[in-house]
């Protein structure tokens, strides 16, 4: 007999390690708890449709390649916000109420959100006086969500940048290029340090840091002697631009090569890595960190536990109020571990104060 009827979903932009996640929650759920589960299609915008778009899940649904899998086989969404949803006019309409009523329709007791802190602020405000217990789990390759060291998807993201930068790194020196990549990370620099100090990166420009583009290519001529040489410029998307930097069209790695390229008479390049960071099978920690957060977030729910996010801090799952979670999201301490390794490694990072 089962007395509670869970609903799962992904929300916000997708990663690898959300099917990963979905497989633990459907496990522990309906396995071990005998718990009915549901999985909603498209995030929230799967519960404004009548009837609402949900699948059931069973262990059985989500056994073999589904921990494997990149991407959500439920879908998201980063679109429809159900407090002001643009009807067929392009007027915006409050139908948070309808996803509510999509939840209550469905007999719904208990739900899981796979998601970044933006999407943890929109059900903080949806589920505010609902009734119905839920659980938040993170995900980004941003890495930036609130109170836990690592979010699902990030890893696989670091695992990309320093692949492409192994794979950077061999065309560099044959044509003693410099070579700028250009991650994502929105307004963090997370997968842009992560990833540039674990592939090797000469430089790492992260939106926390200002830098100058005159002291990088400084940096670049005493490391090359003043002749060609392989350079590995990891930038992140959110880098912000210093002054001097006047281009305004093309990503900011285009415009870092070019400005640098002026500078040191060494050819550069950018590579915009973008969304291949985000897609394919997900690496061995994210599987490992989606698999114990989905168990987690049963386990609370279990206990009668609602509102909170479970988290990886110190290597113990724990959880916390998603109160804590929605303020905003985290960026890399410019004072912290990761740049003194940086610094200590010759690695130009920029100067906090220019
Ligand atoms: O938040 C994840 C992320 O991939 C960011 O790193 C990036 O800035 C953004 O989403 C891209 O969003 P979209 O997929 O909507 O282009």
């Amino acid at each position: 007999m089962t007395n509670k009827r869970l609903a799962v979903l992904t929300s916000g932009g997708d990663c690898a390690g959300l099917n990963a996640v979905i497989r633990a929650v459907t496990d522990h759920a309906s396995g071990t708890h005998g718990w009915d589960v549901i999985g909603v299609k498209n995030g929230h915008l799967g519960l404004l449709e009548d009837p609402p778009q949900v699948v059931g899940l069973t262990p059985d649904s989500v056994r073999g390649d589904i921990l494997r899998m990149g991407g959500t086989f439920l879908g998201t969404t980063t679109k429809g916000d159900p407090f002001a949803f643009l009807d067929a006019k392009g007027k915006p309409q409050d139908r948070s109420g309808e996803v509510i009523a999509g939840l209550k329709k469905l007999g719904v007791n208990a739900l899981v959100v796979i998601g970044g802190d933006g999407s943890m602020r929109l059900f903080h405000r949806l589920l505010g006086s609902a009734g119905i217990p839920w659980i938040g789990v993170p995900k980004t390759i941003d890495n930036d969500v609130p109170g836990t060291d690592y979010a699902v998807g990030f890893f696989t993201a670091v695992e990309v940048v320093g692949e492409a930068l192994d794979r950077l790194s061999s065309t560099a020196a044959s044509h003693r290029r410099i070579m700028v990549l250009e991650v994502m990370g929105r307004d963090s620099g997370f997968i842009s340090i992560f990833g540039g100090l674990a592939g090797g990166a000469d430089v790492i420009l992260m939106p926390e840091i200002p830098y100058k583009i005159d002291a990088v290519a400084a940096h670049i001529k005493k490391l090359t002697d003043n002749r060609p040489s392989a350079v590995l410029v990891v930038a992140a998307e959110g880098v912000k631009r210093p002054p001097e930097d006047r281009r305004t069209g093309g990503s900011v790695g285009t415009s870092i090569a070019h400005e640098l390229q002026v500078r040191t008479g060494i050819d550069a390049r950018c590579t915009v890595l973008g969304h291949v960071q985000r897609g394919g099978s997900p690496a061995m920690f994210d599987r490992l960190l989606a698999s114990s957060f989905g168990v987690k977030a049963v386990d609370l729910l279990a206990r009668g536990q609602s509102s909170r996010l479970v988290v990886w801090r110190g290597g113990v799952v724990t959880d916390i109020p998603i109160i804590d979670v929605i303020r905003g999201p985290r960026f890399v301490p410019a004072d912290g571990e990761l740049v003194h390794t940086a610094r200590g490694l010759g690695i130009h990072v920029g100067e906090i104060n220019g």
